[in-house]
């Protein structure tokens, strides 16, 4: 275990952010964070764990002792005639492993294809796209606690997830490093391509009976033509999520703006496109300094680099006053600020 003290995030943050931490150790075994428990006691400081930092704006140096998987095994542990269940270590990287599980035969995580980070990082904000969302197919979630390094395990139902959250981001928050995902996928395709995009994108692909290979290959163009590749312009693809309204305020909204993009929930509640709202506000593409709003996907804030996790904020900011004064409606940062 090697241990790194004021050390540059720089290139563990997608937003490509220069800021320190005061220590940082890349474990090459779970069994490594009690080790990391104690240097970080003897050090007055507190754990923090870093996944593939795609998710993180930094705004200051942290004085915490920042802990990262470094482990990527994979382990099959079950299977049958229809289903894999596949243990994953948390450093795989998600693409890899995407690319990796559509290789084997295993079905299930295509329109998950090209998602940023880490694989200990998807349960946490339960990541999802085009229809599909991770905890469809988690059935299990291995983890230590950050206090005594102690081995639990939560079921799919135990992690309570929902839209970009689970348990992990909230009375887990800060009190637990995951170590593994046991997923369990299908060995027979069942594709989803009720998402729009990706129907459209099969058709230009003149792809008449997709493979789950094909919706990945149309999920990946997609995401190329919309979202900015961080290995480029700095970003941590949406920055908000969208507002979940009581429905009285949808019906409201859609009076008085009948295109704006809705998707039902329940009864009570529904979804509204936080992209289109910033658009209507007047700040896709918009640049302010070093930083700025996409200009093809206004979820995204990008970094051309230089910015400063409080320029992006400062951006964050405007951004959710414009849209709030436009439409009452208040957006909330689906990253974690930091
Ligand atoms: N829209 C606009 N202007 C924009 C962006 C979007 O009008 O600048 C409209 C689109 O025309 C569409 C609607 O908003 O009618 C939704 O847009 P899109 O399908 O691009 O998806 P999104 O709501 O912007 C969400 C996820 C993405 C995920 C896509 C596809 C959140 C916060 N974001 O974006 O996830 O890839 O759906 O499923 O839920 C991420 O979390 O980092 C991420 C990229």
């Amino acid at each position: 275990m090697k241990l790194e003290q004021n050390y540059s995030l720089k290139h563990l943050n997608t937003f490509g952010i220069d800021q320190r931490a005061a220590s940082y150790v890349l474990l090459q075994e779970g069994a490594e964070l009690a080790e990391a428990i104690k240097q970080a006691k003897g050090l007055g400081q507190e754990l923090r764990v870093l996944g593939g930092g795609s998710n993180l704006l930094l705004t200051q140096d942290q004085p915490h002792f920042f802990v990262q998987p470094g482990f990527d095994n994979i382990q099959v542990v079950e299977e049958s005639n229809t289903t894999v269940q596949v243990r994953v270590d948390a450093g795989f990287n998600w693409h890899k492993w995407v690319l990796y599980s559509l290789n084997q035969g295993w079905y299930g995580l295509e329109n998950l294809s090209l998602i940023p980070g880490m694989v200990g990082a998807a349960p946490i904000q339960n990541i999802g796209a085009y229809g599909v969302e991770v905890k469809d197919f988690v059935k299990e979630v291995h983890f230590r606690s950050l206090r005594d390094a102690s081995q639990h395990v939560l079921s799919n139902e135990e992690c309570r997830f929902a839209y970009r959250d689970s348990l992990f981001k909230q009375e887990l928050k800060g009190e637990i490093f995951i170590e593994s995902v046991v997923f369990e996928l299908l060995k027979q395709p069942n594709i989803n391509t009720s998402y729009g995009a990706i129907e459209q994108e099969l058709e230009l692909m003149a792809v008449k009976n997709p493979s789950p290979k094909d919706v990945s290959a149309a999920v990946i163009k997609i995401r190329q033509s919309k979202l900015p590749d961080p290995a480029v312009l700095g970003n941590s693809g949406s920055f908000f999520k969208n507002p979940i309204l009581p429905i009285g305020q949808v019906n409201s909204l859609q009076e008085q703006f009948p295109n704006i993009p809705v998707y039902p929930i329940s009864k009570q509640e529904a979804k509204v496109a936080a992209g289109w709202l910033i658009e209507q506000s007047g700040w896709k593409g918009k640049r302010v300094g070093p930083c700025g709003v996409h200009e093809k996907q206004a979820l995204v804030l990008v970094n051309y680099g230089g910015a400063s996790g409080a320029q992006v904020l400062s951006l964050a900011k405007d951004v959710i006053s414009a849209v709030e004064e436009k439409f009452s409606v208040s957006l909330e940062p689906e990253v974690n600020v930091w």
